[in-house]
């Protein structure tokens, strides 16, 4: 068993390029190239773990199809745990059809899938004995685990000794009142919550992240690190210490998904290792800084000891 485990969203990602325009109904048009890639936080979480050379497990819910197998075999082909993966005859793996456009600009269709049948029932209470570290990725789009049923698994894992993370993913046009029910439940039973600013914003109301994050612990978060995209991240501890963590400057950043979930496996490395929520994001920003110079959510990320001297030489930090 190992001491971190990810719980969360699995998709798989069609990426076609290049789309301007769609055809009228009952057309056709051609697209140049077509990638297929695996992603969703938990799975990004897990492969970026695995890239750094940190094993975890993983519990997602994917179809009996052959999306779901093309998840599990990703995932073994990085060496990781696969037992956790629930497969669901019921339904079809999680699934984007990403078309990206000649300015680079991406649109989605996406179906949520077997994500929405993700369950507490997934994650079996031995699961959670021995861990260090549980992380719930993918709040917003999980039907059957959001709100509620999340509390109960973090409190369960709280219980059983683990410090618990929580991080959402951005839905557009959702009503604050929706955010709020799938997301604070929650909060009383996360030790790390870690959204992006967008996501943060759309829970809170508000767009200070000192004001945010204060709001956040007054509804029960012990620490809160805000996403800043290029600017890094935000950090208010528990004793009310508040750090902004830099992101390090890249010469060319290619491509940003999964940018949030390569942090997050980072941060994940750091806590594990007890260093001080700070450094643990600074770390997370390293990560990241790897994960868009290459195209694909996880492509860039490197062996953790690349990823510390790269945080040596203090590459634009
Ligand atoms: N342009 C950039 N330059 C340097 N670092 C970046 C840049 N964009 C993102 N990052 C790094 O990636 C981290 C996460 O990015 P972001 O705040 O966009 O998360 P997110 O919105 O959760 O991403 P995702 O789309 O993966 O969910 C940032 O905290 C930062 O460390
Ligand atoms: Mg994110």
């Amino acid at each position: 068993m190992n001491d971190v485990l990810v719980i969360g969203i699995a998709t798989v990602d069609a990426i076609a390029r290049t789309i301007d325009e769609f055809p009228k109904p009952g057309g056709l048009r051609f697209f140049d190239q077509l990638a297929l890639s695996t992603g969703g936080c938990a799975i990004n979480c897990s492969l970026a773990l695995a890239k750094l050379g940190v094993p975890c497990d993983t519990i997602a819910r994917v179809g009996t199809d052959m999306l779901g197998d093309f998840v599990v075999a990703e995932l073994a082909r990085h060496g990781m745990a696969t037992d956790g993966i629930v497969r669901d005859a019921s339904t079809s793996t999680a699934f984007s059809f990403a078309c990206v456009a000649s300015s680079g600009e991406r649109c989605f269709f996406h179906t949520r899938g077997a994500d929405d049948r993700l369950c507490p029932a997934d994650v079996p209470p031995e699961w959670l004995g021995g861990r260090q570290l549980v992380f719930v990725a993918g709040t917003m789009v999980m039907e059957a685990l959001d709100g509620e049923p999340t509390a109960q698994v973090l409190a369960a894992a709280r219980a059983a000794g683990a410090r618990t993370l929580l991080d959402t993913v951005y839905v557009e046009a959702m009503p604050r009142a929706q955010w709020q029910r799938r997301v604070l439940p929650a909060l009383p039973y996360v030790d790390y919550f870690v959204p992006s600013h967008a996501e943060a914003t759309a829970i809170s109301g508000l767009t200070d992240v000192a004001a945010i994050a204060r709001d956040f612990q007054a509804c029960g978060a012990r620490n809160v690190v805000i996403k800043l995209g290029a600017e890094g991240a935000f950090c208010r501890s528990a004793e009310g210490v508040e750090q902004h963590v830099p992101a390090f400057r890249v010469p060319q950043v290619v491509d940003t998904t999964g940018a949030g979930d390569c942090w997050s496996a980072g941060f994940l490395v750091g806590l594990r290792e007890k260093l001080p929520m700070a450094e643990a994001a600074r770390l997370g920003n390293a990560v990241a800084a790897h994960g868009i110079q290459a195209s694909g959510a996880t492509a860039g990320v490197k062996p953790l000891g690349d990823v510390r001297a790269f945080m040596q030489r203090g590459a634009g930090s």
